[in-house]
C-alpha cells in the first residue's frame, strides 16, 4: 500500500456545498475528484429512459447485470458514462435527482457502486463526495467531514443553481423546499448505508459561508506533504 496515498471523504445532505467543497479541494491539493451522485443519477436517469418506476425494485435491480456505469476525467472534470455514453449533461434535472435518490435506497444499487468507488480510492488520491463515504465507503479515511446547511439555505442554493440552468420549470421555491426535505429523509431514513455522519466526522455549517470560506474552513484541517 503506498503510503502517499490518502482520501479525504464528504459527507451531507443535498445543496449544502459538499461538491463545491470537494471540487476545490481537488483543485488546490492537486487530487481527483469523485462525485458519487452522478453514479446514482446515471442509474436513476436508464431506469427512466427505460420506462421503468426507481420506486420499483426488481425492475431496478433487473436492469443491473446489463447496465454499466464509469467516470472518466477530461482536463481534471469528471464526466459520467452510462453504458458507454456520456450522461454528464443529462443527469442534473430534479426528475432524475428524485429518481437517484429511489434507486440509491435498493442495496443491489450501492453494493455495484460501492465496489466501482473503493477501487477509484485505491490507486490515486481522492476527495469523494455522498452521503455514505465515511460510514462504507471510504471508511479509513484520513478526513472526514460532514458538511450541512439550513434546510433554506440548501433550497435558495438547489433554486438558484436550477434557475442559472433553465431547470425549474416552474416549480416554486416552496416546492422545491418540500421535494428536498422529502429527498433528505429518504436517503437518511433507508436501511442500507443510509446518510449519516461518521462518528470521527468533522461538521461543517455552510449556512452563513461563502463558497471560498466553505473551503476555507475545511482546508485548515488538511495537512498533507508536510
Ligand atoms: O449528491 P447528489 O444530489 O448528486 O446525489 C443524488 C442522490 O444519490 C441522492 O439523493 C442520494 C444518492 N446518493 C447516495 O445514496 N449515496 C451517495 N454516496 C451519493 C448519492
Amino acid at each position: 500500500m503506498n503510503e502517499s496515498i490518502y482520501s479525504i471523504a464528504i459527507d451531507g445532505p443535498s445543496g449544502a456545498g459538499k461538491s463545491t467543497i470537494a471540487k476545490g479541494l481537488a483543485k488546490r491539493l492537486g487530487i481527483v475528484y469523485v462525485d458519487t451522485g452522478a453514479m446514482y443519477r446515471a442509474i436513476g436517469l436508464k431506469v427512466m429512459r427505460m420506462g421503468g418506476s426507481p420506486d420499483d425494485s426488481p425492475f431496478v435491480i433487473g436492469i443491473l447485470p446489463s447496465t454499466s456505469v464509469s467516470l472518466g476525467f477530461v482536463d481534471g472534470i469528471q464526466h459520467v458514462f452510462l453504458d458507454g455514453e456520456d450522461v454528464s449533461g443529462l443527469i442534473r434535472t430534479q426528475e432524475v435527482s428524485n429518481a437517484a435518490s429511489k434507486v440509491s435506497a435498493v442495496p443491489e444499487v450501492r453494493y455495484k457502486l460501492v465496489e466501482l468507488q473503493k477501487k477509484l480510492a485505491e490507486d490515486t488520491s481522492v476527495t469523494m463526495d455522498g452521503r455514505d463515504i465515511g460510514t462504507y465507503v471510504l471508511p479509513g479515511s484520513k478526513y472526514k467531514f460532514f458538511v450541512t446547511a439550513s434546510p433554506d439555505a440548501r433550497t435558495i442554493r438547489r433554486y438558484r443553481e436550477l434557475e442559472g440552468k433553465g431547470r425549474l420549470f416552474g416549480m416554486t421555491f416552496n416546492e422545491l423546499l418540500l421535494e428536498m426535505a422529502e429527498r433528505d429523509k429518504r436517503d437518511s431514513g433507508r436501511d442500507c448505508m443510509p446518510l449519516k455522519k461518521a462518528p470521527d466526522a468533522i461538521l461543517i455549517d455552510t449556512t452563513y459561508l461563502s463558497v471560498e470560506e466553505s473551503i476555507d474552513a475545511v482546508m485548515k484541517y488538511i495537512k498533507v506533504g508536510g
